[in-house]
C-alpha cells in the first residue's frame, strides 16, 4: 500500500470506536430535530416506523459503511481509489465518497448555524434571561436572534472554531479524548433531566403521545420522514461512518459495535422526547410547533419552573456538546484525505475546510434575515440547502454506498471484515442490505421526489 495511504491511528480500544461513532450519531438530530419531527408526524406511529427504519435500513447501511472503511483502512476517497487500482471496483465509484463528503460538508454549514443558536441559548440560560419569560417573550427572543446576523455570525464562528480545533487533532487522540468523557456525561445528564421533566410535567399525556399508535396514522409522509431521520441520525450516507471505519480495530465485530451505536442513538432520542414532551404538554404548547419547539418552548417552560435556570443551562450545554461531536465527523472525510494524500497537517487541513464551511454558513444565517429571498423554487438559500441535502444528496449517497458494498465488493472480502463467528449473522445482514434496505431506500426516495 502506498505510504500516503497509511493509517494514522487505530482506536486504542473497541469502546473508543463505539464512543466516537455514537458521538457522531448523537447530535442536534436527536435532541433538537427528533422531538419536533415526532411532534409533526403524530407521535407513536412515527416512533414505531422510525424504530423499524433504524433496524431494517439504518443498521445494515451503517454496518456497510463501517465495513467499507475498514477494508483498506484509509480515508474514504483513497479507499475507493485503492479498490479500483486493485481492479476490485470500477474507478467511477470514486465519485461516491466525493458525493458523500460534499453532502456532509454542506450539512455542516447549516448544522453549525443551528449549533450556534444553541450556544447563544446556553449563554442566555446561564445569564438567567429565561426567568419569568412569557410565551410572546420567548418567541420574541428567538425571532430577535434570527433577525440579528451579527450575533448569529459570532456563535456560528465560535462553533466552527471549536470544530476545527478538535478535528485538527489526531482523530484517535483529540476526538476520543472528547467523546470518551462527554458522551457518558451527556446520556446521564439527559436521563436526569428526563426524570426532572417527567416529575414536574404531564407524564400520562407524554406516554400516550409517544407510545400509542393506530394503523391509520402510518402514512407515506410518516415513512418518508422516518427514513430520512434514521439516515441523518445515524450519520450514514455522508462518509462520516465510512471515515471512522478506517480506525476501527481489526478484531472487533462490526455488527456488535454498530448495534450499540444504534441503541445509544435511539436511547438519546427517546430521552430527549421525555425531556421535552412532559413540559410541552404541561404548558399546553403546540407539539407541532416545528423547529422552534426547542428554542421557543423550552425557555418558556424552564423560565417558569423551579430550578429552571440550572436545568436550562444543562440542557443547552448538552445540545452544544452533542452538536460538536457530530460536526467533527462531518469534516473528518476531507481532513483525513488532505492529511493522508497531500501530507497537510490535520490542523491546517481542518482550518482550510472549516473556512469554506464557515463562508457557506454565512449565506445560511443571512437567509433568516437580510437574504431571505427566493433563490430557486421559491426557497431561500437555507431552505434550498436543506431540501437538496436531505431529499437528494443524503439518500442518494446512502443508496450508492450501500450498492457499492452489497453488489460490487467481493463477498469474501466483506465476510472477512464483518468478523462474525456466526456465518448466519453475516448472511442475514447481507440479505437485508441487498433485498430490504436498498430497495426500501430507492422506492421511498423516488416516491418522495415524485411527490406520492
Ligand atoms: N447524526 C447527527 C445528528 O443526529 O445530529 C448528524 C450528522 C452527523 C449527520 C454526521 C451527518 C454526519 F456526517
Amino acid at each position: 500500500m502506498p505510504e500516503s495511504r497509511c493509517l494514522q491511528g487505530i482506536w486504542s480500544s473497541p469502546w473508543i470506536f463505539i464512543f466516537a461513532a455514537s458521538g457522531s450519531a448523537v447530535g442536534l438530530g436527536n435532541i433538537w430535530r427528533f422531538p419536533y419531527v415526532l411532534g409533526q408526524n403524530g407521535g407513536g406511529a412515527f416512533l414505531l416506523v422510525y424504530c423499524l427504519c433504524l433496524l431494517l435500513v439504518g443498521l445494515p447501511v451503517l454496518m456497510a459503511e463501517v465495513a467499507l472503511g475498514r477494508t483498506v483502512r484509509s480515508n474514504p476517497i483513497d479507499t475507493v481509489n485503492d479498490l479500483s487500482e486493485r481492479r476490485i471496483v470500477h474507478p467511477a465509484w470514486v465519485f461516491v465518497p466525493w458525493l458523500a463528503g460534499v453532502t456532509g460538508f454542506l450539512i455542516l454549514a447549516f448544522y453549525s448555524v443551528i449549533a450556534g443558536w444553541s450556544l447563544a441559548y446556553l449563554q442566555r440560560a446561564i445569564s438567567g434571561d429565561f426567568m419569568g419569560i412569557s410565551q410572546s417573550g420567548a418567541s420574541d427572543m428567538f425571532n430577535a436572534l434570527l433577525a440579528t446576523p451579527s450575533e448569529m455570525l459570532l456563535w456560528h464562528s465560535m462553533f466552527m472554531l471549536l470544530v476545527v480545533i478538535t478535528v485538527g487533532q489526531s482523530v484517535t487522540r483529540g476526538l476520543s479524548a472528547v467523546v470518551r468523557f462527554l458522551l457518558p456525561v451527556l446520556v446521564v445528564s439527559l436521563g436526569l433531566l428526563a426524570i426532572y421533566s417527567v416529575s414536574v410535567g404531564d407524564m400520562p399525556a407524554t406516554l400516550q403521545f409517544m407510545f400509542q399508535w393506530a394503523w391509520k396514522d402510518i402514512t407515506f409522509d410518516v415513512v418518508l420522514a422516518a427514513v430520512g431521520m434514521a439516515l441523518f441520525s445515524l450519520s450514514v450516507g455522508m462518509g462520516a461512518m465510512f471515515a471512522y471505519g478506517a480506525y476501527i480495530n481489526k478484531r472487533m465485530s462490526i455488527a456488535r459495535a454498530c448495534s450499540i451505536v444504534v441503541g445509544v442513538d435511539l436511547l438519546v432520542a427517546l430521552l430527549a422526547g421525555l425531556v421535552i414532551f412532559p413540559l410541552v404538554f404541561a404548558s399546553q404548547i403546540d407539539v407541532q410547533a416545528g423547529p422552534s419547539l426547542t428554542f421557543v418552548s423550552l425557555p418558556l417552560i424552564f423560565g417558569n419552573l423551579f430550578g429552571g435556570q440550572f436545568f436550562a443551562s444543562v440542557f443547552f450545554l448538552l445540545l452544544v456538546v452533542a452538536a460538536l461531536t457530530s460536526a467533527i465527523s462531518m469534516l473528518e472525510l476531507f481532513v483525513a484525505w488532505l492529511h493522508e494524500r497531500f501530507y497537510i497537517a490535520r490542523l491546517k487541513a481542518a482550518f482550510l475546510m472549516g473556512i469554506v464551511v464557515w463562508f457557506i454558513g454565512i449565506a445560511v444565517l443571512l437567509s433568516f434575515n437580510q437574504w431571505d429571498i427566493s433563490i430557486a423554487f421559491g426557497l431561500n438559500f437555507f431552505e434550498l440547502l436543506d431540501k437538496v441535502t436531505s431529499l437528494i444528496l443524503l439518500p442518494v449517497g446512502a443508496i450508492l454506498l450501500s450498492i457499492l458494498v452489497a453488489w460490487f465488493i467481493p463477498h469474501s472480502m466483506l465476510q472477512n471484515e464483518m468478523i462474525t463467528k456466526n456465518v448466519n449473522h453475516f448472511q442475514w445482514w447481507y440479505k437485508v442490505l441487498k433485498y430490504i434496505s436498498i430497495p426500501a431506500m430507492v422506492v421511498i426516495t423516488l416516491a418522495g421526489w415524485i411527490g406520492v
